[in-house]
């Protein structure tokens, strides 16, 4: 049986470049796992990275992007699976993930939106975000209906044709002891080889 060789982008969303954040280990487990099965990977890290805010829908509009930002759509644009591994802050995505993610989507890379819809331009590529929190799972789930993932999921790889967008929801990350964090590393390790 031949194995699809897929090319894999894992960008880690935390704004905390500390190599010691669980969402490194996070990543570090998906792409050692999908490497050794014979896949592309490519990593990025907001973390280190000098992302301004954008400010206005001119700016939105224009495409005078900042380099680190051209480097993750290249990225982006090679790859056919995408990877967003990032910790759930006040129940959405940092402010800074949020703000890369505004800028690497201006100029009407990803979709345009008219009058008749939506004009997605990533299509045939898949997704699986990875987001950390202190609340249970469950709690994320059922009580906060999972806006904080959707936010991503619907408002920005939906509307580029990006799907599925899979998820690992890894709660309560501070209670879970050394065993728990253990068994979320080697689950990232199987979803990096099945490039899941
Ligand atoms: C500014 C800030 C806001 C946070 N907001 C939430 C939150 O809304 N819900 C939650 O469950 N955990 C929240 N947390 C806990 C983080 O999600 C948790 O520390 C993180 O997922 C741990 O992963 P890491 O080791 O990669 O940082 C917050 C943490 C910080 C620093």
């Amino acid at each position: 049986m031949t194995m699809t060789r897929h090319r894999i982008l894992i960008l880690v969303g935390h704004p905390d470049p500390a190599p010691e954040r669980f969402c490194r280990a996070l990543a570090e487990a998906y792409a050692k796992g999908a490497a050794e099965a014979g896949h592309e990977v490519r990593s990025a890290d907001i973390g280190p990275m000098d992302v301004p805010l954008l400010e206005s829908q001119a700016a939105f509009q224009a495409d005078d992007i900042p380099r680190l930002i051209r480097d993750l759509r290249a990225d982006i644009l090679w790859a056919d699976h995408l990877v967003l591994v990032f910790p759930l802050w006040l129940g959405g995505v940092p402010a800074k993930l949020k703000a890369a993610l505004e800028q690497v989507f201006r100029g009407g890379f990803g979709f345009e939106v008219g009058p008749r819809g939506w004009n997605s331009k990533l299509s045939g590529r898949t997704a699986r975000m990875v987001l950390t929190m202190g609340m249970p799972g469950a709690i994320f789930r059922i009580v906060f209906g999972s806006h904080g993932l959707k936010a991503v999921t619907q408002g920005v790889f939906m509307l580029a044709g990006v799907k599925p967008a899979r998820a690992s929801i890894v709660g309560g990350v501070e209670a879970i002891g050394a065993g728990g964090r253990t068994r979320w590393l080697e689950r990232m390790r199987k979803l990096g080889a099945a490039a899941s």
